[in-house]
């Protein structure tokens, strides 16, 4: 059983979807910015005001390649960890990806009032940039699930009914063999 993979940018719903659903699925939940603070013993802004996003990017891409080895997680992803395509392959080798989006002013109504995110301390038109940029990355994802205007129930339900289309489709195509 492969793992569940959520992408997309800061905002987007991916650590609270992923606690939910995996509950509903009853597998384990993991949080790679939780596992990276876990490992380093520090938080994610004080890594980056310490020691500069290139050394969060490499924690992560080590968290990334252990979590990618493991079976029936539901991952959430930070939201730059899929545009290191090393960390894209090794979480696609074993799961299902699925991208949450939302437009950018869901996210600022949800998010843009918190201080624990270095690449949303900018000014609106940097972190526009940032989410116009990364489109292009989480569009490659397997599935796509718009958050902006739904419920995290909403959700997790749309990702259990695509999930288990997924299962319908592998056990057809075996049917066909
Ligand atoms: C980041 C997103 C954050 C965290 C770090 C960098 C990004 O995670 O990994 O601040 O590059 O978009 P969330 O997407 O969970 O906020």
């Amino acid at each position: 059983m492969r793992n569940i993979v959520l992408i997309g940018f800061m905002g987007t719903g991916k650590s609270t979807v992923g606690k939910r659903l995996a509950q509903s699925l009853a597998w384990d939940f993991v949080d790679t910015d939780y596992e990276i603070g876990a490992v380093t013993d520090l938080s994610v802004s004080e890594i980056f005001r310490r020691y500069g996003e290139t050394r969060f990017r490499s924690e992560e891409s080590i968290v990334v390649d252990r979590i990618s080895r493991q079976e029936r997680l539901v991952i959430a992803t930070g939201g730059g960890t899929a545009l290191n395509p090393a960390n894209w392959s090794a979480l696609a080798e074993n799961g299902v990806i699925i991208a949450l989006h939302a437009t950018l002013d869901a996210i600022l109504a949800r998010i843009g009032h918190k201080n624990d995110r270095p690449l949303l301390k900018g000014p609106k038109e940097a972190i526009e940039k940032l989410w116009i940029e990364r489109q292009k990355c989480y569009a490659q994802a397997d599935y796509i699930v718009d958050t902006s205007q739904k419920t995290v129930d909403e959700v997790v339900r749309e990702i259990l009914a695509l999930l288990e289309r997924m299962a319908k489709n592998e056990f057809s195509d075996v049917a066909k063999d």
